[in-house]
């Protein structure tokens, strides 16, 4: 669940997999004459599709941070909360349907914990996240070796031995980082108060046969439309929206009753505009 405080005193719920549906509508549209449509695309849309599906078990027990009477943010639960474990059931289930969408999105979970591999960052008022690390740069060699039991078996199986599949491989994982910094920018980590503010991501690849990688600058223009610099996508302008829950902090009260706040939060469309 991402909760993002308003200045009203209000808060935003959106669910973990509404968060990914915001990542699956700039990957749909992903790519144009300058950069490299996704491949394979609906292998790759499936993955971003569910790539947090794993948060349905931390937000069916929708457990009440008392600190803050919300529903706890999907940063900063307690591990109890937060079930990592189910992360790993998802990417299980995933690979029923999808074994490349899977071990791109086990990959996605592992880097979580490992600076995203050094790959991708988003800037934002001079602060990069993730933060670079003060030791070696991470990257396709440490993702690989990270690689446990049937991810290694799905690995070899898909030919990741064969030095364009793995290539493609790293490609596709950077591009899931590419989705879902985009979408969290958007849901939760690119506001001030009430207000989108610029930012930059960094390290955008153009295309799965190229080392060349682009800086894309996010300017929001008023209201809800934003420009992409270079523009990424297919379609201009491309509209983006989410369906968030608007709900009223309940300090001191029984979770019971926060719960119900959250079920009954009114529903609000966010939908933003961009624009090249
Ligand atoms: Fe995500």
């Amino acid at each position: 669940m991402i909760i993002r405080e308003l200045t009203d005193g209000q808060a935003l719920a959106i669910s973990q997999e509404s968060h990914a549906d915001v990542a699956a509508q700039f990957a749909a549209h992903w790519g144009n004459g300058r950069i490299a449509p996704l491949n394979p695309y609906n292998s790759m849309l499936f993955g971003v599709v569910y790539h947090d599906s794993g948060h349905r078990e931390m937000e069916a027990a929708l457990a009440i941070n008392p600190e803050t009477g919300l529903p706890y943010n999907f940063r900063g639960a307690p591990p109890e909360v937060r079930n990592r474990e189910a992360d790993g059931l998802n990417s299980l289930w995933i690979r029923q349907r999808d074994p490349y969408a899977a071990l791109v999105v086990s990959m996605h979970h592992t880097g979580l914990r490992k600076r995203r591999y050094d790959t991708l960052r988003m800037r934002r008022d001079g602060k990069v996240d993730p933060a670079p690390g003060d030791g070696e740069t991470l990257g396709a060699d440490n993702a690989l070796t990270d690689l446990k039991d049937w991810q290694r078996e799905a690995a070899e199986t898909l030919g990741a031995d064969d030095p364009a599949t793995k290539r493609l491989l790293w490609h596709n994982y950077k591009m899931l980082q590419v989705f879902d910094l985009l979408s969290l920018h958007f849901c939760c980590d690119g506001y001030a108060g009430d207000e989108l503010r610029p930012a930059v991501l960094e390290g955008v690849p153009v295309a799965a046969d190229s080392d060349d990688t682009v800086d894309i600058h996010i300017q929001p223009l008023g209201g809800s439309r934003v420009r992409f610099d270079p523009y990424p996508f297919d379609t201009s302008p491309l509209e983006v929206g989410v369906i968030a829950r608007k709900m009223a902090a309940q300090h001191a009260a029984a979770p019971e009753q926060a719960q119900a706040a959250y079920y009954k939060g009114g529903r609000c469309p966010i939908v933003w505009q961009i624009v090249s």
